[in-house]
């Protein structure tokens, strides 16, 4: 296996907050990526935000941001988050790039030229007020077949009787509440019956059996032809030929994988065509299971028609539940993947998660009650417990050097342990860690029988010398399960690796012991879980539901609002910005304060006219924001009506540019 691979993690949407449902794929394919980096093959992994759509572009303008101001919050968090769970990519970028607009373009070039591409006109619910047509999300109403109230605009969840919305009754749009019409656009469709053939034999082989088997109940129909584009308003990257048409987001979200790649190649001197060409190239796919009609249909399609290296593999899995239930804020089983690392290791995670994945689609309980059992006799009783024995002993009663082993039964065991290698290994590669581990387990519970046998604390009375074998029997095995172990827990793995001043475990280290050296002093590798811990984690879980509950009961204290340094400011200079459609940048004059740089993203609300030489009210002590276009410095205030709606000047007259607002 001299080839290379890619792997990836599906992109998480930047308006939300990464749960540990997110996590459970991240650290799947990262366990994955490091047992073969142990097995010295070139395996990469890639990773980026999703950050085109509608609910991306509405969830900015309810918080008065643009979208690229949220995007790189949840960038941010996203990424701090992920990898606070020791997941280690090549590359974490964001679908919102140049990388990734010029692929999709070269892509949609070859669909068309290919005459992959066909336009249709089509009718869709539209909201007069928000100016916008409405995703089937973004309409609500009673089921035409079962009666059932507020339901969404494309199938019922009570009868699950799908519909379209202009079949819905009582219709409305959920941003503004009014009922919705229906309005005609064309639309561009790639057609994926040409790929009928192809995908029917494809999906065979590239996905588990539980999958492809569903699949093929829609492969037996006609493929129907997919919508890829939206009308603007929207998030994402224009299509080349057409104003105001927009890629759809599920349409340049794939492609993240590759602008990933490409800006990864660019930075690291590597050639993109190694990876997405090169039939050496083997690319892997982790996701869940509500997002397979995407991975195992439209995006193999488009890749084989626009000439790319199809995935070798789509490893599908269930959804992570909590106390059995699904993941709910109000039902208490929620948590975010921040509020575990405010309490938790993310090493407890990665050792539970790992010891219940197997490459079934089933969805996986994250019981916490059994997750602090199994890490607390698992990974400390049973396995880091012979470390602190055997290395303790060995440091502290004896002169800490770990010795050859002549008596059969110590090079038994470890040769037992060393036996493993090949079945472990095997488990990891078809992703069976649940098998991995049990096997690992297995190695700890004979070791453990040895030193309960061989009694070292009694021993060590009368025969130091066959104290430390045994000790170093048991200090060996220790080390061996380390490597095997490495790929779920790389952080403990590092702490061994000091303990025993050895290099970077590869997997290949367990072929020779340790003999004949010096360990380092015994420091504590793993506590048990606390049950105040996890307690602890679920309060601030739920004090942080309880905190954002409708807007009128968020209230601040006086202190934090006379934080805000509030001032008049005189609109000196509106300008566009090029590039971003939705802002304006301001020059505001704060009189004795100096002026102010502002990029605002209120264009849709405002232009010069209705801004220049107003008074405005100015949060002057905002941190300053690097944006793409320059630094902003400070933050006006504004009304979020539509064009021509509320807007917040201030009365000129009395008020003097840098007048303190109170
Ligand atoms: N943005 C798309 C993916 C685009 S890939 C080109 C998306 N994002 S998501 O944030 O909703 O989900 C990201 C991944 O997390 C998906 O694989 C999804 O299945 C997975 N999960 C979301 N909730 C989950 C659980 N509760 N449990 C396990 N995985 C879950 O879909
Ligand atoms: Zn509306």
């Amino acid at each position: 296996m001299s080839s290379k691979m890619l792997v990836t993690t599906a992109l998480p949407y930047a308006n939300g907050d990464i749960h540990i449902g997110h996590i459970l794929e991240h650290i799947q394919a990262d366990i994955w990526c490091r047992f073969h980096r142990m097995q010295g093959i070139d395996c990469r992994f890639f990773c980026a935000d999703d950050t085109h759509g509608t609910p991306i572009m509405v969830s900015a303008q309810a918080q008065n941001i643009t979208p690229e101001q949220l995007i790189a919050k949840s960038y941010d968090n996203h990424y701090r988050d992920l990898t606070g769970f020791l997941v280690e990519y090549d590359n974490y970028y964001t679908t919102n790039s140049e990388e990734n607009k010029q692929l999709i373009y070269e892509i949609y070039e070859a669909l068309k030229n290919k005459n992959h591409i066909e336009t249709k006109t089509i009718q869709q619910a539209y909201c007069e007020h928000d100016k916008m047509f409405l995703p089937d999300r973004f309409v609500k109403g009673t089921c035409p077949k079962c009666g059932a109230k507020e339901q969404f605009g494309d199938a019922c969840e009570v009868c699950s009787h799908t519909y379209s919305t202009a079949e819905l009754k009582d219709s409305y749009c959920t941003l503004c509440k009014n009922p919705p019409t229906q309005k005609q656009s064309e639309h561009l469709f790639f057609k994926l019956g040409d790929f009928q053939d192809f995908l029917k034999a494809w999906v065979k082989d590239h996905t588990q059996s539980e999958i492809s088997n569903k699949l093929n109940e829609w492969l037996d129909q006609d493929l129907k032809s997919w919508d890829i584009s939206r009308d603007k308003p929207y998030f994402g990257f224009e299509i080349p030929g057409y104003k105001e048409k927009y890629f759809y987001v599920w349409v340049d979200a794939p492609v993240g994988y590759m602008a990933s790649t490409l800006n990864w190649c660019n930075k690291n001197d590597q050639n993109f065509a190694d990876w997405w060409k090169n039939k050496d190239t083997k690319i892997y796919h982790f996701i869940g299971k509500d997002i397979v009609y995407f991975h195992t249909l439209f995006w193999p399609a488009m890749l084989e028609a626009s000439g790319f290296n199809t995935p070798e593999k789509v490893f599908v899995h269930g959804f992570v539940k909590v106390n059995g239930e699904k993941m709910s804020k109000s039902k208490g089983t929620f948590i975010n993947a921040k509020t575990f690392l405010n309490h938790l290791s993310p090493e407890y995670l990665r050792y539970y998660y790992a010891s219940k994945l197997s490459l079934n689609v089933d969805d996986l309980d994250l019981n916490l009650n059994d997750f602090m059992s199994r890490v607390n006799s698992e990974l400390v009783g049973k396995i880091t417990n012979l470390a602190s024995r055997g290395a303790q002993m060995l440091g502290k009663r004896l002169d800490g050097i770990v010795v050859p082993l002549k008596s059969k039964e110590a090079k038994e065991l470890v040769q037992m342990a060393q036996s493993k290698s090949e079945i472990i290994a095997k488990a990891y590669t078809d992703l069976n860690f649940h098998k991995a581990l049990t096997e690992i387990r297995t190695i700890a519970d004979e070791a453990n029988k040895y030193f309960d046998q061989k009694q070292p604390w009694n021993l060590i009375k009368e025969d130091p010398e066959s104290t430390k074998e045994v000790l170093s029997a048991i200090i060996n095995v220790f080390r061996i399960i380390t490597i095997y172990l490495k790929p779920v827990l790389p952080s403990y793995a590092l702490q061994v690796e000091k303990l025993f001043n050895d290099k970077p475990y590869t997997w290949d280290d367990t072929k020779h012991l340790l003999e004949n050296k010096k360990i380092n002093e015994y420091t504590h590798l793993m506590g048990r879980i606390d049950k105040k811990a996890i307690d602890a984690m679920i309060e601030e879980e739920k004090s942080q539901t309880k905190e954002k509950p409708k807007k009128t009961e968020n209230f601040i204290e006086i202190d934090d609002f006379l934080k805000v340094d509030l001032r008049v400011g005189l609109v000196e200079i509106v300008e566009p910005v090029e590039g971003a459609d939705k802002l304006l940048k301001l020059i505001i004059d704060l009189g004795p304060m100096g002026k102010k740089q502002v990029f605002a993203g209120i264009k849709s609300n405002y232009s010069e006219e209705t801004l220049k030489g107003k008074l405005v009210a100015t949060v002057v002590n905002l941190k300053p924001r690097k944006m793409k276009f320059g630094v902003s410095e400070a933050m006006v205030l504004a009304g979020s009506g539509k064009k021509g709606g509320p807007r917040v000047l201030l009365p000129d007259g009395e008020l003097k540019p840098g007048d303190k607002i109170k």
